[in-house]
């Protein structure tokens, strides 16, 4: 098992004038080797999840119980940080189309992450899920448990379930801070099992805790796995200077890129079952590093899809982007010759559709070196519980080191909380006077509009 990294299409003795100077990257990285060490000293706590497996025992035990009273289906409450590790998890390791068929998912629920408050797509899965609601398991995570979007949703199901389903209890698992937040009050209150988000690792760090790792628990993922994976990730990371660590190299090149008008990073896999990693990512490098004015911006295109839809603008658009590529394949399916009466299609008869991928992918970087767009990319032999959990502490690793290099906080995120402060303001939370009236104001001054 294997990720590699390519770099060798950043530098401008590669690209031209838009690349790197591997002596600029060099500066970076001696500073991160310095503030390597007193990190090692003094780490982050979600760097020592892979060591400490917090609360496995006790999701060990709860998914056992679970497995035993057979549920069907499984809705996730919860949102950002608290939706997409799972996402992630279930997009890189279930089968694409898990809900749709139960000879694909055996024995395992179907489930419902719901990372919106949008009545649309809540209506939707009520009505799918409410004939099975006794079979159903609903699962609330919310780190700071005062939310309001995974407050109303957990309003919203408790009510389907409290009317359908005697001891529901049993069927609600909340996840949440070990003491603070509306959420304990609710578990202390109403008797809900819960599991906890460890103390000083916030949302969008927390895909290594029951967050992130309970719901893959009942999916049957073998949890430890990804943890290994983690934990040799920290290993090297730790032991590992210079260019000899993938994450400080990473991170002096993000920040580089940024520092060259290059801030928007394109994070494009070839490779469906990462879909899900570029999405946390993005949400990862956007909520840490946006602050105080600066900050990269991370955008996502898919490998090959979006070949036809963005491709164009990363080429011959403005030079402000630098394209990060994830390129793993595993399957195969045989082009046949379906028409050997057409010569113009027999360049792709009796080969693979994973080498007519290969070629896209890149055809893909082709264009971009011609074009002089900074580019790299991580090939991953194989997509499985080990690579992927190694995957989370590089990238959760490099935000640190691009916090240390941006001199931000990486982990708050005010500008999120400012909002959630506003929509509880204009929903009629009590103590907030001075913002609705602030709101209010705004809301009396003329606007311009135009209707349809
Ligand atoms: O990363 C973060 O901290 C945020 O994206 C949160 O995860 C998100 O705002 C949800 O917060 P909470 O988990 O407190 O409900």
């Amino acid at each position: 098992m294997s990720i590699t990294l390519d770099i060798s299409n950043v530098f401008s003795d590669r690209i031209g004038p838009h690349g790197l100077d591997r002596n600029v990257l060099n500066t970076y990285i001696t500073a991160l080797d310095t503030y390597n060490k007193k990190l090692i000293e003094a780490p982050y706590p979600f760097m020592e999840l892979p060591e400490t497996r917090f609360q496995f025992t006790e999701m060990k035990s709860f998914a056992k119980t679970i497995r035993h009273k057979g549920i069907d289906n499984i809705v996730l409450l919860g949102i950002g940080g608290s939706a997409l590790g799972t996402e992630t998890i279930f997009n890189a390791l279930l089968h694409p189309f898990h809900n749709y068929d139960k000879k694909i998912r055996g024995k395992k629920p179907r489930y419902f992450i719901v990372d919106n408050i949008d009545p649309h797509k809540i209506n939707a899965i009520i009505e799918i899920v409410k004939p099975e609601i006794d079979k159903t398991l609903l699962v609330v995570i919310s780190k700071s448990g005062e939310t309001p979007e995974t407050i109303s949703q957990f309003m919203v199901f408790k009510k389907l379930m409290k009317k359908k389903v005697s001891g529901f209890q049993e069927q609600i698992i909340l996840i949440t801070d070990n003491e603070k937040g509306i959420l304990n009050k609710i578990a202390k209150k109403e008797g809900y099992r819960t599991l906890n988000v460890p103390d000083g690792v916030g949302g969008r760090f927390s895909v290594l805790t029951p967050v992130g790792l309970f719901p893959a628990l009942i999916m049957d993922i073998p949890i430890d796995t990804i943890m290994n994976g983690a934990r040799e990730m920290f290993i090297c990371i730790k032991k590992n200077t210079g260019m000899d660590n993938m994450a400080f190299i990473l991170a002096a090149i993000l920040y580089g890129m940024d520092k060259t008008g290059k801030y928007i990073h394109v994070i494009m896999p070839y490779c469906e079952r990462l879909s899900g990693f570029a999405d946390w990512f993005r949400q990862l490098e956007s909520e840490s590093l946006g602050k105080g004015g600066y900050g990269p911006t991370p955008t996502k295109s898919m490998g090959v899809t979006d070949q036809h839809s963005q491709l164009q603008l990363y080429v011959d658009g403005p030079k402000d982007k630098c394209v990060m590529f994830f390129y793993s394949a595993q399957d195969k399916r045989l082009i046949p010759d379906s028409f050997p009466y057409l010569d113009d299609v027999s360049y792709l008869a009796g080969k693979d559709m994973k080498e007519l991928f290969f070629a896209e992918f890149q055809g893909t970087g082709l264009s971009l070196i011609d074009a002089g767009t900074p580019n790299l990319t991580f090939e991953v032999d194989e997509i499985n519980c080990y690579t992927l959990g190694a995957l989370f502490s590089l990238f959760e690793m490099v935000i640190v080191y691009l916090g240390f290099l941006y001199e931000v906080n990486a982990f708050d995120q005010p500008g999120v909380e400012q909002g959630k402060i506003y929509t509880k303001a204009i929903m009629g939370k009590k103590g907030l006077e001075t913002e609705r009236s602030k709101i209010e104001t705004l809301s009396s001054l003329s606007r311009t509009i135009f209707t349809f």
